[in-house]
Parts: C-alpha cells; sequence; structure tokens
C-alpha cells in the first residue's frame, strides 16, 4: 500500500508529495516538529505534544498553519488512511519556502509556513529489545544550548547514534560538564535504591512528553524520584537505568560504557514503569 502524507492541506501518495528546495527546513533547519505514538489506531499522550509544539513554534515565533483542533484532525485522518494500528505520527513545521536562500526570517504575511506529517507503522507495544534491554556510550553533548525546543537539527542526535552502533552499543547519552543531559532521541534515568533520578527540566534537556507521563505515574504509584543531573559514573553504579520517549516508551538501559547494571537485565523498576505507562496512557489515549 502506498503510504498517504500530508503536505500544506494535501493528503497525497508520499511519491507525489514535494517541498521546496527553498524551504528553510531544508536550507536552515528552521523548522519544529512533534513525534505522536499510536496504539490501537489511538494517539498517546496527544495534548503533551501539542503543548510542547506550540511551545516550540513560540520560542522561534513561527506559527502554525492550522489550529491544534485541525491538527488533530489531520493526524486522525492519517491514522485512518493509512490503516495504523501501532506506530507513530511525524508531523514538523517549518518556516516556509521564501523563494531564495537569506539568513533573515521572511515576512509570515508573505510567506506561509510548511506542514508536512506521515505515519509510520511498528511494534512498538512487544518490543524484542525492551525485553532485553539495550547498551548505551556515553559521549560528550555537543549540540546547540536551547534543547528544550523541538527544533529539526538533528545532525549530532543522529551522528551520536552512529557513534553507538559503531561501538556495538544501541544508543548514545549525552554527557556535558560531567553530567549526562539526555539520549541521543529519548530521555535519560538511572535507578539506585528504589529511587528514580532524571536530569531536572532546563534549556539543556527536551521536555518529554512520556518523560511528563511516566514520573506522574511514578509519584501516583508512590515511587522516589529525584529530579537532578548524574554523572556517568553514577550510571555505571546504578542498580538499573532505562530511557523514554514517545517511539519506545520507557525501554530498559542493561550496560553503560560496556559496565553491565545489576544482573544485566531490565530491572524491576523500568519493567514496571514500562507497563504503568503502557496501561495508563492506553486509557487515555484519544
Ligand atoms: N525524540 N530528548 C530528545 C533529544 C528527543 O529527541 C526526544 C524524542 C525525547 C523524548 O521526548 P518524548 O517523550 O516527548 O518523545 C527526549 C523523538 C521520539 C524523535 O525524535 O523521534
Amino acid at each position: 500500500m502506498t503510504r498517504s502524507v500530508y503536505v500544506n492541506g494535501d493528503y497525497l501518495p508520499e511519491t507525489e508529495a514535494r517541498v521546496s528546495i527553498f524551504d528553510r527546513g531544508f536550507l536552515f533547519a528552521d523548522g519544529v516538529y512533534e513525534v505522536a505514538s499510536v496504539v490501537g489506531g489511538k494517539l498517546l499522550d496527544f495534548h503533551g505534544h501539542t503543548a510542547r509544539l506550540q511551545r516550540s513554534l513560540k520560542e522561534l515565533e513561527l506559527r502554525s498553519p492550522v489550529d491544534m483542533d485541525e491538527l488533530l484532525a489531520i493526524h486522525r485522518e492519517l491514522i485512518a488512511r493509512n490503516a495504523v494500528d501501532e506506530g507513530m505520527v511525524y508531523m514538523q513545521i517549518t518556516r516556509g519556502a521564501p523563494g531564495d536562500r537569506d539568513f533573515h526570517f521572511p515576512d509570515p504575511e508573505q510567506v506561509p509556513p510548511t506542514l508536512v506529517m506521515f505515519t509510520q507503522s511498528k511494534q512498538i507495544v512487544a518490543s524484542k529489545t525492551a525485553e532485553t534491554g539495550i547498551k548505551v556510550i556515553s559521549i560528550d553533548d555537543l549540540r546547540w544550548a536551547r534543547r528544550d525546543i523541538k527544533t529539526v537539527q538533528l545532525l549530532y542526535a543522529s551522528m551520536a547514534k552512529m557513534a553507538a552502533e559503531k561501538a556495538g552499543a544501541d544508543d548514545a547519552w549525552m554527557v556535558e560538564d560531567g553530567f549526562v543531559t539526555e539520549g541521543s532521541s529519548n530521555n535519560a534515568y538511572i535507578v539506585k535504591n528504589g529511587k528514580i533520578i532524571t536530569r531536572q527540566l532546563g534549556t539543556e534537556i527536551l521536555p518529554g512528553i512520556t518523560r511528563a507521563a511516566v514520573l506522574k505515574y511514578a509519584a501516583e504509584a508512590q515511587m522516589e524520584i529525584e529530579e537532578r543531573a548524574f554523572t556517568v559514573e553514577e550510571a555505571k553504579e546504578a542498580d538499573e537505568a532505562f530511557y523514554t520517549s514517545a517511539s519506545a516508551f520507557v525501554m530498559p538501559v542493561v550496560s553503560v560504557d560496556g559496565v553491565s547494571l545489576g544482573d544485566g537485565l531490565p530491572g524491576p523498576v523500568s519493567r514496571r514503569l514500562r507497563e504503568i505507562y503502557l496501561d495508563e496512557a492506553v486509557k487515555t489515549a484519544i
């Protein structure tokens, strides 16, 4: 089946979708995005994603060409057209195509933003990786200083994944001034003596929507949480570790820089949180 994608008001076969070579997303990475997961044909944490999208847009003085109700309707239409039962919807808004290359932002009255969206069908609930856990390496965090904005400048995240792959690992946790910031495309956590430790929000990390939901459910389940930065050494000595993201939910981490955590298997806190998150998020899916 040819995938049906969305470009600026039209649903098109993916082979017919076009964006200008002058689009500022292409030339300047001048755009923001969101990835929302789909389970049973429904969207998880959707209102969290639109709230963060609106914040990202505001920080970059960008506008959305559609309101949030319309955005939900497009998500649903794409899920229906592509018969997505499980997977993700990707959406991206860039500052449009002024018709030439110019560093200055174009007048938004003259140049409308570009909105593209597409679905990715993928099994994410029943995950083999979540059963075995994943290995991470640590690398320097060389990204820009406004990581709280979900921009499409993902080159370093991509390089981080490649560095992990070359090292025989699955992902990279980035380190700045001796402390872990976050994973290449996820938020990072360790567990020590039953306590869940994750970096506090700030401009250094993306405020994960899955993070917010997981911390809420963990607090409701009377689990102890500490929001503070932790070091790679602490991570290596942790009882367990995990990461969260919309495309992986709660993913156990079983080794850091080649050092096995605990017994080298997904830990009980990570497993329980994955279960709780899935239960609760699916219940509130729309
Ligand atoms: N990535 N930190 C970074 C740098 C991310 O790119 C992501 C998400 C997260 C987790 O955020 P959330 O829980 O809202 O997905 C944290 C998405 C999934 C991606 O780029 O595909």
